[in-house]
């Protein structure tokens, strides 16, 4: 006679027949979450154009912030699909059995390093949309739409540990699990099947990779290089 572990009865919901919808789903929410990330880095690389003469990147913000439904919009393109895909993932990533040692190809690398950038980016997702929103640690941390570029400056150099350790590391764990992500996605949705499909398209992820990387080190570089001068500015932000 045969007993139930406990592992056989979580997978009628997580691994069994359920499987399929919830995997095509991670992979729904992951694409999802990448598209707002271009969009993010894209507006953040504003903030190489500075903000003496015309702040660009204030200009950007405040476009975003009088969409219209902007609350609704929030949740349905960005938290849900990044909770759902967070959890579900965590799940996957210390479920799926590494197989870097049995096949050192660069592939299984390539799976690998998504596994550590996804566990990477559960701390650095939590620290940076708890910080902006001003939930925990300083308030030195939050993001004032009113005041964009200046309190963007003032958290990203909150301390030497944000701007030389936490976002360097965030933004490139970020760039190439979103890259390597929409690689991986192509073959999960059965887009990319031959090699020389793969092949290609690995060429225009890898070009993605590199793009999204110039992007968040551009406003990295930004906020660094601005970070004595908008100290008059601070002074005018009003502290929570
Ligand atoms: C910047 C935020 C993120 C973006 C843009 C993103 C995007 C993606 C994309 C597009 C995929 C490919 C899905 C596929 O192969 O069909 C993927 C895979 C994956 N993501 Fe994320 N993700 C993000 C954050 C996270 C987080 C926080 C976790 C949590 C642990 C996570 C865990 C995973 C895992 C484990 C895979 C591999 C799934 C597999 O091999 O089938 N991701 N991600």
């Amino acid at each position: 006679m045969t007993t139930a572990t406990s592992s056989d009865m979580t997978l009628p919901l997580l691994g069994g027949r359920h499987h399929f919808l919830l995997r095509r789903l991670h992979s729904l929410t992951g694409i999802i979450f990448g598209g707002y990330l271009v969009v993010h880095l894209i507006v953040n690389a504003a903030l190489i154009q500075g903000y003496s003469s015309r702040d660009v990147y204030q200009v950007q913000v405040d476009k975003i912030h009088s969409l219209p439904f902007l609350l609704a919009v929030e949740w349905l393109f960005i938290y849900l699909p990044i909770l759902y895909h967070g959890v579900y993932g965590t799940w996957i990533t210390f479920t799926a059995e590494p197989n870097v040692q049995r096949y050192p190809y660069v592939k299984n690398w390539f799976y690998t390093f998504q596994r550590i950038s996804a566990i990477v980016l559960v701390f650095f997702i939590a620290f940076h949309v708890l910080g902006m929103k001003g939930v925990f640690w300083s308030s030195k941390l939050a993001f004032d739409p009113e005041h964009a570029t200046a309190s963007t400056v003032r958290h990203i150099n909150a301390s030497w540990v944000t701007a030389y350790l936490i976002y360097p590391i965030g933004i490139l764990a970020s760039c190439y699990h979103t890259a390597n992500g929409f690689w991986t996605a192509g073959i999960t949705w059965g887009l990319t099947i031959s090699a020389q499909g793969q092949r290609r398209w690995g060429r225009v992820c890898g070009g993605l990779f590199f793009f999204l990387l110039a992007c968040g080190l551009l406003a990295l570089f930004a906020v660094l290089r601005d970070a004595n001068s908008v100290n008059q500015m601070l002074n005018t932000v009003p502290r929570r």
